[in-house]
């Protein structure tokens, strides 16, 4: 559903959303520094307001969702194959050839692997429009209106066999296109249960606000979860095979004390080094509770029965 003029943020909040926006940190990247579990102190945000009681943090949020401007979530960005701080990918990523582009989709659990052009996997399925939260692990919020296509849809097209237990995704990595290309020493690479990646929630997104992507938001093709931390969202997706082991994913790889492979939001396990009870909402003042899976426990809360298991929320 197209966003309406009404419910774009108005220019003075837009204006102060700005100044927040030049004084945020690539907290990220830290660990990149620091492989070896850092003595870091340092905070995304400075959190200057009480936390809400945990019970009241769990509650389904009943408020609409009023999506973030198109200019900032164009122009707030992590894509660290065009550099670490948040407005590096809007400058940096232009040269991106988005087209022609092909995804490979293999693995011992697809039946019928295959090439998927770009164009094609547009026109087989249906482009669905979304506005959902997007909750990154570095304790900011912003709200998206995606188009994409269902993962499910090209999973099925594979004929996914009894060995298709997880979902392994691999993106573009190509020095030649992108100056920081080996930041994490090879591609940038996720996975997900079957289940999760067969949850109607779960997009491959080629555009947002009924616009295709831009290169610093993952063009031609990205993934969208959004129960779990941004850094599931993998980028300019090349490559998705059915698996039948738990795949590896970048940023366990980076800093496995911190960053682990279900990655849901959950604000009572806080990251080790900040909060996850709270965010900052970008263009909003001051901070608001973090809900449990960003706000879809209705949709997802079924995969994980043991909402005191750790494993699930890092
Ligand atoms: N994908 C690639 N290839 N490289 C990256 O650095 N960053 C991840 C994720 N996907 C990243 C990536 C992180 S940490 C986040 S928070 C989201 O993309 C950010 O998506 P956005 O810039 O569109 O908001």
């Amino acid at each position: 559903m197209p966003v309406k003029s009404s419910e774009i943020t108005p220019e003075k909040v837009f204006k102060r959303r700005r100044t927040l926006i030049a004084a945020g940190l690539g907290v990220l990247a830290v660990p990149l520094l620091d492989r070896g579990y850092g003595l870091l102190q340092q905070k995304p945000d400075e959190v200057n307001e009480p936390f809400a009681p945990v019970s009241a943090q769990l509650g389904r949020q009943s408020q609409p969702l009023t999506p973030t401007p198109y200019e900032t979530v164009t122009g707030y960005n992590n894509y660290y194959e065009f550099g670490y701080s948040k407005d590096d990918p809007a400058k940096a990523a232009k040269t991106l050839m988005t087209s022609p582009w092909s995804v490979e989709i293999g693995g011992e659990g697809a039946n019928k692997p295959g090439f998927y052009d770009i164009e094609e996997i547009k026109g087989e399925h249906a482009i669905e429009n979304h506005v959902y939260r997007f909750r990154c692990v570095e304790a900011w919020s912003m709200v998206i209106p995606w188009n994409g296509i269902k993962l499910s849809d090209i999973i099925n097209a594979a004929q996914p066999n009894s060995k298709a237990k997880f979902v392994r995704f691999t993106t573009l990595n190509d020095a030649q296109q992108m100056p920081n290309a080996d930041w994490a020493g090879g591609p940038y690479v996720e996975g997900l249960t079957i289940e999760e990646a067969m949850n109607p929630l779960t997009l491959l997104a080629t555009g947002i606000y009924d616009q295709p992507l831009e290169q610093q938001n993952g063009a031609p093709i990205r993934l969208v979860v959004p129960w779990k931390y941004g850094f599931k969202y993998a980028k300019s997706i090349v490559k998705i095979e059915l698996v039948e082991q738990m795949p590896q994913n970048t940023w366990w790889l980076q800093n496995k004390r911190e960053y682990g492979f279900y990655a849901n939001v959950n604000p009572r396990f806080d990251h080790p080094r900040w909060t996850q009870a709270t965010e900052r909402v970008i263009g909003e003042l001051g901070r608001k509770p973090t809900l449990l899976y960003n706000g879809y426990a209705d949709e997802v809360g079924h995969m994980y029965p043991d909402l005191d298991n750790r494993l699930y929320f890092y």
